[in-house]
């Protein structure tokens, strides 16, 4: 379909993406009537958004070439921000879609994870905090346009880009391609995700008003087919909004598709780019789907941010040039649990637990001096006032928690699951566990005999501690490969600790981020056999078990793998705070159950955020997972340190 088309048949949808342009681009949505479940009906919402009609896309009168998006014939540019429902408690959704709307955003975005909506192959969750639907027909009710972005690879720092990692078991499966394996997954998902999507729908009475196609595709550009075959899978099971690719500035050609607005992700305003772009895709408005406000942290490395001022010359020359755009992150949030990604520049290294982003709002959805510089610029544009600031979401600091009891990890084993048996190690995804589709995250503790000594090799993804029984004889990773064991009498039991760090979520190397032992396990050459494997995935039933273990009193400082007991007194209104936890080495935070995510002393982030919505008042449980020792006490903060 050419240029021509793509207008006419955008004309004859008669809607194209489009947002009022100024001075109505602030307006609000009036508030929608519940159903019974309490959630909005899109369709009773839409007879109050008395201002919307079909969208079209008009030629500015002073130039031909440039081209805006319009709602109800009127001009429109897209202030949109990123909030991912996933990397923010529920309880807080509201809150932050009121802020975007009050600091004078009109867009919501959001990527939709494959992997945590579909964790084993078959087995759909929609529910709770992966509730897609609850949060944009919150969004609705807030007043706020939605654009999704479903996949199915989304990137946005979450293991392997969002995709599931049962598609690893079968290592001939490419991923990210028309490949039999891969694209009948795909299908099966959206035969479950998109009819959710359909009524959400601006021309089914819902918010949403474009659907992007996969995410950055240019720069992996493996099968030229593929496109095609995931914009037909939107098509077919009946998305109708504006569809749109998203890709940075020197693969948007290669990751176009005909039929989708190719819109563009970027760091900073380029005025040399705009001029090409507009040339390259003639008679269609400009959309930054990703302004990257600031950035995502690795382990190890520095935090990453960018100035206030940067961002607000950006954004005003965005506005100038009436070039629509999206603020990734308005805000980011949080890896909780083992969700993050990781990145491989010859070396893998894994996100951190906390996606603050340096964004408009903080991780714990805090105002930024960002925040107050955009508000004070939308504020300028808008013929309305903009609504009242939301209250902070107040922090406090909790009386410091000494774990009392703990447990060397030897001892939880038989709190665990049933132990795989296997002739020869086997990765994690392939584990014959979850009804089949292996483990995603957390570690795996590999079991067998050893009657001698000698070079030891393996290849382990990401860091596995290697033992002698309850003692620890050294480190392996992806770079490095052997360990001496030293002779020893009698024969013995070696353990491997596998940890994963999180999958790579970027490039080529998606495809091959198996965690675990991958291949055989060799000492003096010789392949061991006979492996008992523990799966450690940490989930709410173990430590549910884990209560009626005998912990141990917490006496002298304990040299490896353990779990530490301690109890956090809130009051009876539960605030959020920032957990520090000095002494500890590296390990996972458990509240009540939750998983807070990794902390690790070699930073750069020094504490987890606590929401205090996952607090009761009163006592509540925390358990820490230590990998190497423990610390003595766990303390609290009101401000983060990242
Ligand atoms: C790209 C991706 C996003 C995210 C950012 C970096 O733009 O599309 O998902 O990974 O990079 O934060």
């Amino acid at each position: 379909m050419g240029s021509t088309c793509y207008i006419s048949c955008c004309l004859s949808w008669k809607r194209i993406l489009g947002i009022f342009f100024l001075p109505v681009i602030l307006s609000g949505f009036a508030s929608c009537p519940k159903r019974k479940d309490g959630k909005v009906n899109p369709s009773s919402c839409r007879s109050n958004w008395s201002h919307l009609s079909p969208l079209t896309l008009k030629k500015r009168s002073e130039g031909l070439e440039r081209m805006h998006f319009t709602l109800e014939g009127q001009k429109f540019l897209i202030f949109g921000g990123s909030i991912h429902y996933f990397r923010v408690p529920m309880e807080y959704w509201r809150d932050r879609l009121l802020k975007l709307k009050a600091c004078g955003f009109n867009t919501v975005t959001t990527y939709i994870p494959w992997n945590l909506h579909e964790p084993e192959r078959g087995q759909f969750y929609f529910s709770g905090n992966l509730d897609m639907e609850a949060f944009v027909l919150m969004a609705a009710e807030v007043g706020l346009w939605v654009i999704l972005r479903p996949g199915p690879y989304i990137c946005a720092e979450v293991d392997l880009g969002g995709l599931p990692s049962w598609l690893l078991q079968d290592p001939k499966l490419k991923l990210r391609t028309t490949d039999k394996g891969f694209v009948e997954a795909v299908d099966k998902y959206f035969d479950h995700l998109i009819p959710r999507m359909i009524p959400l729908q601006y021309h089914h009475g819902g918010p949403v008003i474009a659907v992007q196609v996969e995410n950055e595709y240019g720069s992996f550009d493996k099968d030229e087919k593929y496109m095609s075959y995931v914009k037909e899978a939107l098509l077919k099971r009946g998305i109708v909004e504006l569809l749109l690719t998203s890709d940075n500035e020197k693969e948007i050609q290669k990751g176009s598709v005909k039929g989708a607005l190719t819109t563009v992700n970027m760091n900073s305003f380029k005025e040399s780019f705009f001029i090409w772009f507009r040339q390259m895709q003639k008679n269609k408005p400009i959309l930054i789907m990703e302004y990257w406000i600031g950035w995502f942290d690795s382990w190890g490395k520095k935090h990453h941010f960018k100035t206030v001022n940067e961002v607000e010359q950006t954004v005003s020359e965005l506005i100038n040039h009436e070039i629509s755009f999206n603020i990734y992150m308005f805000h980011g949030g949080t890896n909780f649990g083992f969700i993050n990604g990781a990145v491989y520049f010859g070396k893998h290294i894994g996100v951190v637990t906390s996606y603050d982003y340096d964004a408009v709002l903080t991780e714990a959805g805090d105002y930024t001096e960002k925040y107050f510089k955009l508000r004070k610029l939308f504020a300028s544009l808008s013929a309305k006032p903009l609504p009242l600031l939301p209250q902070q979401t107040l922090k406090t600091v909790y009386p410091s928690v000494r774990p009392s009891f703990f447990l060397p990890l030897w001892e939880v084993l038989r709190y665990l699951n049933e132990p795989v048996k296997s002739h020869i190690p086997v990765n994690m995804e392939n584990l014959p566990i979850n009804n089949g589709s292996g483990q995603s995250f957390g570690f795996v503790l590999y079991e067998t005999s050893i009657c001698s000594g000698g070079h030891l090799q393996a290849r382990v993804h990401d860091i596995g501690q290697v033992f002698l029984n309850d003692t620890i004889l050294g480190v392996l990773n992806e770079n490095v490969k052997e360990l001496y064991i030293p002779e020893f009498t009698k024969c013995q039991l070696l353990r491997i600790l596998v940890e994963n760090q999180g999958r790579v979520n970027f490039s080529w190397k998606i495809q091959d981020e198996r965690k675990g032992l991958i291949g055989p396990v060799r000492i003096n050459n010789i392949s061991l056999e006979g492996f008992t494997i523990y799966s450690l995935e940490m989930k709410m039933s173990f430590f549910q078990r884990l209560r009626f273990a005998n912990w141990r009193p917490v006496t002298v400082r304990y040299l490896g793998p353990a779990f530490y007991q301690g109890t956090l007194k809130a009051d009876s209104s539960p605030r959020d705070t920032f957990l520090r936890l000095p002494g500890w080495v590296s390990g996972f935070v458990f509240i009540n159950g939750r998983n807070l995510g990794r902390y690790w002393n070699i930073g750069p982030q020094e504490t987890l955020y606590l929401p205090g919505v996952w607090l009761h008042p009163g006592n509540n449980e925390i358990i820490l997972f230590e990998k190497i020792t423990s610390g003595s006490h766990i303390y609290s903060t009101g401000f983060p340190k990242l």
